[in-house]
């Protein structure tokens, strides 16, 4: 492995752009590799094996393309595969952590909200990071089904979307949360949304900065990093519609993309 080669991200769907974005901030120099797994987005209503399984030929397809490194850009996959991935794989991996403990750290009211999917805030992982971070703070989850499907068909806004986010919301504002942590990386799609619902006393917070962080860290560990002088390049695939993931992905990262097919694992 050497420093030019690419870092290789996946998420379910384009959620984990939001990740890639920041670490095309953190790493200017560094080829950035991209799988939406839309095909078979959401990973939120599917069993730990589906997910497993999917995170396994994914995680494989990117190393076969080179990846010096993986990011697991989504918290579902994390929670269901990140433990397997790092046992069977001898590369660095970075996974989600939602920002709990930040929130914890700043809450004046003593109210946390998280929103995630079911499978994440059910997951190991979930439970022992509110055991070592969640103390002291009165911490509120809310499983938000049927918002990475609004995200997945590009609707960022709209009446049924209002009102889907309004009914996860209001709870937790009734409950007194100054502090809402976005513990799927669709959510931040959604953050001038969810700032308009919740007013201006409430604070946003996700975690695509820390794990771009966290990425460049354990690269330069590893003596990875790639050398500046160069600018890096971004190079999608998916396994859902291609044309209609092209242009998904092309409207959220503001620029024309080209999406390729991603191959079939051989069984
Ligand atoms: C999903 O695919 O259901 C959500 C992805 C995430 O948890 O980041």
């Amino acid at each position: 492995m050497t420093t030019s080669h690419p870092i290789g991200v996946f998420d379910s769907g384009v959620g984990g752009l939001t990740v890639l974005r920041e670490i095309r901030r953190e790493l200017p120099h560094e080829d950035l590799l991209y799988v939406a797994d839309s095909g078979h987005a959401p990973y939120g209503d599917k069993s730990k094996d589906f997910i497993e399984s999917r995170s396994t030929a994914i995680t494989e397809f990117l190393l076969s393309r080179g990846a010096k490194a993986i990011v697991v850009a989504c918290n579902t996959a994390t929670g269901a595969a990140a433990k397997l991935l790092r046992s069977r794989y001898p590369v660095p991996l970075v996974a989600m952590e939602p920002a709990v403990k930040p929130a914890v750290e700043r809450t004046c009211s003593g109210v946390v909200g998280v929103l995630a999917t079911r499978q994440t805030l059910a997951s190991h992982n979930f439970s022992v990071l509110l055991q070592r971070v969640g103390q002291g703070a009165d911490i509120q989850l809310q499983p938000c089904q049927g918002l990475v499907e609004h995200i997945e068909s590009g609707e960022l806004d709209g009446p049924a979307l209002r009102d889907l986010l309004t009914r996860y919301l209001d709870p937790l504002l009734e409950r007194g949360a100054d502090m809402l942590v976005l513990g799927c990386t669709h959510y931040p799609y959604l953050t001038p949304l969810i700032r308009e619902i919740a007013g201006d006393g409430v604070t946003v917070l996700d975690s695509g900065a820390a794990v771009a962080r966290q990425v460049r860290r354990k690269l330069d560990e590893s003596g990875l990093l790639v050398p500046s002088g160069r600018c890096g390049r971004e190079h999608f695939w998916t396994s859902g519609q291609t044309a209609r993931t092209q242009r998904l992905i092309s409207q959220l990262w503001g620029s024309e993309i080209l999406v390729e097919r991603l191959p079939e694992p051989e069984t």
